[in-house]
């Protein structure tokens, strides 16, 4: 009897013991999960607490250039002269030119980018009720494009078949082949290593170029988007506009801000580490403003081309803003950013975000009225 008893009372004993360390266990576990959410927090805290006072620098002004560049004086001439019949509306500019498969957005070695993925994220234009210009040499995408395009008025799209064979950019393929072909060339895929991918990025400037000089616009802004950039929203289904971001710089061009600038790096550093400061999928700005930049852009890419070196738009933007750069941009940038390091798309989606915030305001007041009948 004595013995039994001993027994129960040391099982007993164990197992209140053993309750003890697992609820132990649990309080060390959820303060280790707490300190881990604490450090990634005051982490992205930090980012955000860094000075980047990059936005509160004055627009530089491209007045005087009405004077000496004739090409802009009439792009603005035009501006002023139709401002009461032009929409304030932004019209976008996109492009498709298939490159193949892509070594790009892989993930543990597997996937890339496919031309089937690009088509499946150009649905997304079939919901943007802005007027858009697509260029493009594939007769699918025309299809695609005209068929997502449909309930809108017909003079919101514009389909531009345009071969790549006479593009100033693709024109640049031999030359950045054998810039990346030199011995010890940063090898980062694609950047460094696919020539048409590099040349495609060229093509966004060339083509924003060519609408703002042949007038293939009726708005006061202007946008280059790539097909890829609202990719997250594929699966959405509402119509929205795509509309200036807020607080806006009329002198500047709007961009998303991956990184914080650092003015000390040299042309080369920016490729060999594959540096970037802006995500290129998407810049808007005024017609004037915007063509001045693409001008820029193209002679910083002949002179980055002239010294051997070549990548794509993210670097060329981020060399030809160095100050040690010879050709020095007549215009800014105007960044938007969380300062997460992964604002790639940023700008994109902030103006989205602004539309639906607007939409869900306006359904609860809906519901509410609907509540009173
Ligand atoms: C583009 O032009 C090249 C040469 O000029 C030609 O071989 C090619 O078939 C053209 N492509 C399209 C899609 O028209
Ligand atoms: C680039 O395009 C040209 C012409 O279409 C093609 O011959 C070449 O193989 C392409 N280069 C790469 C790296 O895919």
């Amino acid at each position: 009897m004595n013995k039994c008893y001993c027994f129960f009372s040391r099982r007993y004993g164990s197992r209140i013991m053993e309750s003890e360390r697992s609820i132990n266990r649990l309080i060390l576990l959820i303060v280790i999960l707490g300190l881990v959410y604490f450090c990634y927090c005051f982490y992205y805290a930090t980012l955000r607490w860094q000075e980047d006072d990059w936005n509160s620098k004055p627009a530089k002004k491209i007045d005087h250039l009405y004077l000496t560049d004739p090409d802009v004086k009439a792009i603005h001439e035009r501006m002023v002269a139709q401002d009461s019949r032009l929409s304030s509306e932004i019209t976008i500019v996109t492009a498709y030119y298939n490159l193949g498969n892509l070594n790009k957005g892989k993930k543990l070695g597997l996937g890339g980018y496919t031309p089937e993925q690009y088509k499946n994220w150009m649905s997304v234009f079939g919901r943007i009720d802005n007027p858009l210009i697509v260029f493009t040499d594939s007769q699918d995408v025309i299809d695609i494009f005209t068929e997502s395009r449909r309930h809108f008025e017909p003079e919101r799209t514009k389909i531009v078949p345009l071969n790549r064979t006479s593009l100033w950019a693709f024109s640049l393929a031999p030359r950045i082949k054998e810039i990346f072909s030199l011995p010890g060339y940063p090898s980062h895929d694609p950047n460094t290593v696919n020539e048409n991918y590099s040349c495609v990025m060229h093509a966004k400037f060339e083509l924003v170029s060519k609408v703002i000089k042949e007038n293939m616009f009726f708005t006061k802004y202007i946008s280059w988007l790539d097909i890829g950039l609202y990719r997250a929203i594929v699966s959405e289904k509402h119509i929205f506009p795509i509309r200036l971001p807020p607080g806006f710089d009329q002198d500047k061009i709007a961009y998303s801000g991956q990184h914080k600038f650092d003015s000390t790096l040299s042309p080369y550093q920016i490729i060999e580490e594959d540096k970037t400061w802006v995500g290129g999928a998407m810049f808007l700005g005024r017609p004037e403003v915007v063509y001045v930049y693409t001008q820029d852009y193209m002679r910083s890419v002949e002179k980055l081309l002239s010294e051997k070196m070549m990548s794509t738009d993210q670097q060329v933007i981020y060399i030809m803003f160095q100050p040690s750069f010879p050709i020095q941009p007549r215009v800014d940038i105007q960044i938007y950013t969380t300062h997460s390091t992964d604002d790639w798309f940023y700008l994109g989606y902030t103006i989205k975000e602004t539309w639906d915030f607007h939409l869900r305001k306006t359904a609860s007041l809906l519901k509410f009225l609907h509540s009173l009948l």
